[in-house]
């Protein structure tokens, strides 16, 4: 079945989930104007540690409620991706959403896109944040009036990882197009250049940030993910992305990899042997699958 449609059915009771806990006290910094200042800035924060990831196999899914709970010892704010940059401008994503151990992404005013796996963890979720800590800028914080997992998910191989999410009202940012197939040229052709970004680790089981970073990856074919990943079942609905030293990790999944070119989303984070491990690609939940 396909996961899209232009309008969600009713809501269902809201569900009696415990609230995340997030961070109470927030510190505030200087607001950075360059984005030399802004780099500077996450390297301050990692104690000028370059983003080093470790060669560790780890789960294919850290559990979103160990992760939380991760991010609130660590610092509560948390964000990375491994091997990229800082987001500039700030804005430059309007339609990323901090979903709270999630990233997700707004395709309809009031819809998201998610992964299934993140379900039961996402309280409220915020559209046009950039720095966790900076409790100066300019967002729309939303309640998940329902959550609408792929009915077909499956959480021992993560196929079908989709979930959409609506929201208790409609946000006033720009939704992302998604991957319809249309045009030219697949998206998804091997060797093509792809953007995944997210609040999650900088590398795998690592520590934390507080910025939006993005990370340019080249999409796999069918048969190169199935290679690198021979004892998994890599399905229709996965496509792997990956370069070296590069990848969305932990804390990223149910956001966005977009084609670089087009900006339409191709994907949403899902799973991987660790992060950025050396011939182990990201897989996304491919969104091409569940269009038309
Ligand atoms: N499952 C992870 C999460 O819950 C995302 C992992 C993505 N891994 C990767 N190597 N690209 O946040």
């Amino acid at each position: 079945p396909t996961l899209f449609p232009t309008e969600l059915p009713s809501a269902k009771p809201k569900s009696s989930q415990t609230p995340i806990a997030t961070r109470k006290n927030k510190i505030d910094r200087p607001k950075e104007t360059t984005l030399s200042q802004f780099v500077q800035a996450q390297v301050d924060e990692n104690d000028g540690v370059p983003n080093i990831v470790g060669g560790d196999i780890v789960l294919k899914v850290t559990p979103v409620n160990q992760l939380v709970q991760a991010q609130v010892d660590e610092n509560g704010g948390v964000l990375k991706i491994v091997g990229g940059d800082v987001v500039f401008p700030t804005n430059r994503y309007p339609y990323m959403t901090r979903a709270f151990g999630c990233g997700a992404s707004l395709v309809a005013p009031n819809v998201l896109l998610c992964a299934a796996h993140c379900k039961g963890f996402i309280t409220k979720v915020e559209i046009g944040r950039y720095d966790l800590k900076n409790n100066t800028e300019t967002y729309e914080t939303f309640s998940i009036a329902e959550e609408v997992p792929h009915p077909d998910y499956n959480r021992m191989t993560i196929d079908y990882d989709y979930m959409m999410l609506r929201l208790d009202r409609s946000s006033t940012y720009k939704p992302v197009e998604l991957d319809n197939g249309e045009g030219e040229i697949s998206l998804l052709q091997d060797g093509s250049n792809a953007i995944v970004m997210g609040w999650g680790t900088t590398s795998s089981g690592g520590s934390t940030s507080r910025f939006l970073r993005e990370v340019e990856l080249d999409v796999y074919s069918h048969e190169k993910c199935k290679a690198a990943y021979p004892n998994e079942q890599i399905t229709n609905r996965m496509v792997c992305a990956g370069r070296s030293e590069k990848d969305s990790c932990q804390g990223d999944s149910g956001g966005p990899i977009i084609d670089k070119v087009t900006g339409k989303q191709i994907g949403i984070v899902s799973w991987g042997y660790g992060c950025a491990s050396p011939n182990y690609p990201g897989v996304y939940a491919k969104v091409l699958d569940q269009i038309g």
